[in-house]
């Protein structure tokens, strides 16, 4: 399998958010730009929020990777949902607050005026969903003292809005909904992830007739493509290997690409 043409395609497909795979579609780009923008502004909480699979993990860690660069900036990848513990835990990588007992909302501020950074904190909470209410109160409250900037994301649900909920609905929140991708975004996502990773053969064997299916089966949701084309590719790696003479090389085989959606759960048998 070492020399299959589509390994490599197969592993740029695996389901992992990391920065440097970040691929520009306009529309999130334009989207990633105002983002970058309003993070610099003051007392402004900014939510990032749509459904599963929008690319809200993958924008924050984006941001994480180029903010980085020329300020403090602390990701919290995990929700932190104790609420000593959260604080605790700012005070520790911001502040460098060395003492293990729980702290005040209080003393946290007292650490934050003592610290002069040039530019304010920014803490960035993927998956806010998982926070009480009680402590978004005090994350808005750590942001109206300018102490910390935050950016959170939050998951979309069919059966609960909750951006509709109290917190979210005052002036202080900037919110930027992710979506799925449109047929001509999810090909460029395809294509631009394979030639990123020079695999040309592979990039010439999608036509439009076979995005127009991907599309279909996964309503543009960039997990769910991500899901389809890692199965995608395991199968045509195994005809590779076992069956060589079943390939087409000119294009993906409509065929084939329902049998990864039913491998993945896309589409039942
Ligand atoms: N702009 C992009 N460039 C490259 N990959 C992307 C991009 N947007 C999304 N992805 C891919 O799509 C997958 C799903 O995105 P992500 O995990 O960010 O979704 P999410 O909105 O955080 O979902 P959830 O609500 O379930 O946490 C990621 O694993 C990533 O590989
Ligand atoms: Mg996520």
């Amino acid at each position: 399998m070492e020399h299959s043409l589509f390994s490599k395609p197969k592993e740029l497909f695996i389901d992992i958010v990391n920065p440097r795979d970040y691929v520009q579609i306009d529309s999130v780009s334009h989207m990633y730009q105002n983002l970058k923008s309003s993070v610099q502004k003051p007392l402004k909480m900014i939510l990032l929020y749509g459904r599963p699979g929008t690319g809200k993990s993958m924008l924050l860690h984006k941001l994480h990777h180029d903010l980085s660069k020329h300020q403090k900036v602390f990701m919290v990848d995990i929700p932190i949902i104790d609420e000593n513990d959260f604080l605790r835990v700012l005070a520790q990588k911001i502040y460098g607050y060395v003492n293990r007992e729980a702290i005040t909302l209080t003393t946290f501020l007292e650490l934050a005026s003592a610290v002069n950074y040039p530019q304010t904190p920014i803490v960035l909470l993927d998956e806010a969903q998982l926070y009480s209410s009680a402590l978004m109160e005090k994350i808005r409250l750590i942001s109206d003292a300018r102490a910390l900037k935050f950016v959170i994301t939050l998951h979309k649900t069919d059966d609960e809005d909750i951006i509709a909920k109290e917190h979210f609905q005052t002036r202080i929140w900037e919110s930027i909904e992710l979506q799925n991708a449109s047929p001509e975004e999810l090909k460029i996502y395809i294509q631009k992830k394979l030639l990123k990773s020079n695999c040309f053969d592979v990039a010439n064997m999608i036509n439009d007739k076979n995005i127009k299916i991907i599309s279909r089966l996964t309503k543009g949701n960039y997990r769910d493509a991500n899901k389809l084309m890692f199965s995608l590719f395991s199968l045509y790696a195994w005809f590779e290997e076992h069956h060589p003479s079943k390939i087409n090389y000119n294009s993906l085989k409509p065929k084939y690409i329902e049998m990864a959606a039913i491998h993945t759960g896309l589409i039942h048998a």
